[in-house]
């Protein structure tokens, strides 16, 4: 199937799931203990699984459509986003070993690499969020053996131009991993533009409704695929069932939320853009963006998630706007049917350079509403912001 969309292949997967009269979608299947009548056939593994560690039902669905979805040869599912960077880099890292990466890193995966792999002997080198691929690959190191990749960044959006790295890394020996939560494994197949492990935080936008935490990681070179397989059986970790069934049940409306939220993002964006309290507006698809010709070079669609830098300001005229919006949820994550805004400093004290916004960062994410009542929404937002500031 595969020359059809990624949004028939979606559904496609639901309506010739086995044979005979069946659901639409797979029963949930609760078990630790799996029985078996034959005793010479309880360790045999090559007619399903033997425990409930192993994928089940909904699980097990839901990997081969993650794996058709990135074009990978395996994928599998753990208990969270961050787990689905966390993994890959513990499979794939040593004691002596350096990882690569961005400045702009999500917050948590940097102090995965900072604490967690600091403490087993593994070196973080940063690299400018807005590097070139020639900067980047000279930061290569003989010690050097991942290049993690966040493109667009957290919270600033920075992209870097990753068919070209990963085929310099692969010259030189260096695995890539990208977190590609930002696409969905929809707009951009890291797996097709040479990169080694695509990993993504189903939190966001499978899932979709907020109600779950799961991650995914997808990969082809067996390997590669060998070491994560073992890491996850090292770790023990699996996912619920009921998780499983409730991403399985996302993923058929992945495309269209993705797309719509994507339009109704441009649009508050583009109007925020034209605000004079607003200083710029950090959206790789809005035209103007320094990211936009890479953007467009690379991607078919896009995150609902923008960066607001605004005019100078203040932590009070901040919360006064945030306390103004009634349609926003002031809450963390994205990727979900509602929409949320939220006032990012931390993780930016985190960065090597000063960070070079000069007003206050907001972050919102845009859900299904009306965008138009969205819009209007944060004009009452901003009219409290301009009553602090004035
Ligand atoms: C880019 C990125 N990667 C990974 C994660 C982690 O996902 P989770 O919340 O499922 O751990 C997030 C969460 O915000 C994120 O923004």
């Amino acid at each position: 199937m595969t020359d059809r969309s990624d949004r028939t292949r979606l559904i496609a997967s639901a309506t010739r799931r086995g044979r005979g009269r069946r659901g639409v979608s797979p029963p949930i299947e609760r078990a630790s203990t799996l029985l078996n009548d034959d005793p010479a056939a309880l360790r045999d593994e090559s007619a399903g699984p033997v425990y409930g560690i192993e994928d089940l039902g909904a699980a097990r669905e839901l990997r081969s459509a993650l794996a058709e979805l990135e074009g990978a040869k395996d994928a599998w599912l753990v208990p969270s986003g961050l787990a689905a960077v966390t993994v890959p880099l513990t499979a794939l890292l040593r004691p002596g070993d350096e990882v690569l990466t961005t400045d702009a890193l999500y917050g948590p995966t940097r102090r995965f690499l900072k604490r967690h792999l600091g403490h087993r002997g593994v070196t973080a080198t940063f690299h400018a969020p807005d590097a070139s691929t020639d900067q980047i690959l000279a930061a290569v190191t003989e010690r050097t053996k991942v290049l993690l990749i966040e493109s667009p960044g957290s919270l600033t959006f920075e992209m870097v131009d990753v068919p070209a790295l990963a085929e310099g890394c692969r010259a030189r020996g260096v695995l890539t991993v990208m977190d590609n939560t930002w696409a969905a494994g929809l707009s951009f197949k890291p797996l097709a533009h040479g990169v080694d492990v695509s990993v993504q935080a189903v939190t966001k936008y499978v899932a979709g409704h907020s109600d779950l935490l799961m991650g995914a990681i997808a990969a082809s070179d067996p390997a590669v695929c060998k070491r994560i397989a073992e890491t996850i059986e090292d770790l023990g970790w699996r996912v619920s069932p009921d998780d499983a069934w409730l991403a399985l049940r996302g993923l058929r409306t992945l495309p269209l939320r993705y797309a719509e939220q994507a339009r109704s993002a441009l649009a508050v964006a583009e109007w925020l853009q034209a605000r004079e309290e607003v200083a710029e507006v950090l959206y790789p698809p809005l035209p103007g963006s320094p990211m936009h010709a890479l953007w467009s070079r690379d991607y078919v669609g896009a995150a609902s998630i923008l960066g607001v830098v605004m005019k100078g300001g203040s932590e009070a005229a901040t919360h006064a706007l945030m306390a103004a919006v009634e349609l926003f949820g002031l809450g963390y994550s994205w990727g979900g049917f509602e929409s949320l805004m939220t006032h990012e400093t931390g993780q930016m004290a985190y960065r090597r350079g000063e960070p070079a916004l000069g007003g206050e960062l907001l972050r919102i994410h845009i859900g299904l509403e009306d965008p138009a009542e969205l819009i209007a929404d944060l004009a009452r937002g901003l009219a409290a912001w301009r009553a602090v500031i004035r």
